[in-house]
């Protein structure tokens, strides 16, 4: 019975991690996966980004780009693009000049790169950002690390082993702009009257799950819905670029830069 428990809880996991891929599957650039095209990128790489990316990538003033790890929240390749056309000046990261085609093409390197923040150098105090999460940031409202805090956004136990430092930073700056993923923020009123406001859960044409900031999980069945939207920006506040400095909001990288859950693998 309990083998079949297992296998169950597996079995979803597994469809929910296809549903997530062909959710995020936009057509994806030519230059992607192209040999031509990443050989391409590698060579202005090492003319333009070496200096601080390292020669392969693995990292000096700026991220290890460099381990083949697949990892679940990476940038999508246009935040990728992004990244590297506009550069992260709060980071560190200059904006890269050139032709649509060259910075494709140097995406298309980095794409074939990736690394964890754990494994990448970090410019912030922990300690500053360890305070502040658990203190006047509020982070711990909605985030879990170990156990411990809330339960809105994702737990954040392994943010640093299975999130890139830009992902990480991004998250902070500029919540949802790499896709809130399964996290949507939704809000319902019932044909009672009652108005509910949460993170979406689970959705399909009959019900929908939503949970709300005290950690409520509501299941609504559609029949009862007066009123549904999913709204547009993160379920995460937007103003923390505002309210803290750049060697705060660095602190806060690099704390959760630090969230490991499994040991790291030996660099290949
Ligand atoms: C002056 C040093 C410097 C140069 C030159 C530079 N970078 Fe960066 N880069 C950084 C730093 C620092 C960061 C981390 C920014 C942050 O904290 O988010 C970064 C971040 C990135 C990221 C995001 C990494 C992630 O987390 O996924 C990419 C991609 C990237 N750089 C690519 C490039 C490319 C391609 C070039 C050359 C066209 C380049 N960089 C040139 C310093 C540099
Ligand atoms: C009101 C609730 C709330 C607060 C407060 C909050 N977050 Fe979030 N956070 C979310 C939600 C919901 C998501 C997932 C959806 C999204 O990214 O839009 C998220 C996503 C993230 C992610 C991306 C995780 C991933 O899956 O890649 C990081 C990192 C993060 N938050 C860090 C922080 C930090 C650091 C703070 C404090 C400075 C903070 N959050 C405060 C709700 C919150």
């Amino acid at each position: 019975m309990r083998t079949l428990a297992m296998c169950v809880l597996l079995g979803s996991a597994i469809v929910a991690g296809q549903h997530f891929q062909e959710g995020d599957g936009k057509k994806r650039n030519p230059a992607i996966g192209n040999i031509v095209a990443i050989a391409a990128g590698e060579k202005a790489f090492n003319e333009g980004c070496a200096v601080c990316h390292g020669q392969n990538g693995q990292g000096g003033r700026g991220p290890n780009l460099a381990h083949g790890r697949v990892m679940w929240h990476t940038l999508s390749d246009e935040a990728t693009y992004k990244r590297i056309k506009e550069g992260v000046p709060s980071g560190g990261m200059p904006p890269t000049p050139g032709s649509e085609e060259k910075l494709w093409q140097l995406t298309a390197y980095v794409v074939a790169l990736r690394a964890p923040a754990a494994e990448s150098p970090q410019t912030g105090d922990a300690a500053v950002g360890e305070t502040l999460f658990w203190g006047k940031a509020g982070c711990n409202e909605c985030h879990s690390i170990r156990g411990k805090g809330g339960s809105i956004g994702p737990d954040l136990s392994d943010a640093g082993g299975s999130r890139s430092t830009t992902v990480i930073r991004m998250a902070i700056e500029d919540p949802g702009a790499n896709g809130s993923k399964g996290f949507e923020k939704a809000r319902v009123v019932l044909k009672n009257g009652t108005a509910l406001e949460g993170v979406l859960k689970n959705r399909n044409n009959y019900s929908l799950q939503l949970l709300d900031g005290r950690g409520e999980l509501h299941l609504l069945l559609m029949t009862a819905v007066r009123e549904f939207t999913v709204a547009k920006q993160s379920a995460m506040p937007p103003n923390y670029k505002a309210r803290f400095s750049a060697a705060e909001i660095n602190g806060l990288v690099a704390y959760l830069a630090k969230q490991t859950a499994r040991p790291l693998q030996a660099a290949n």
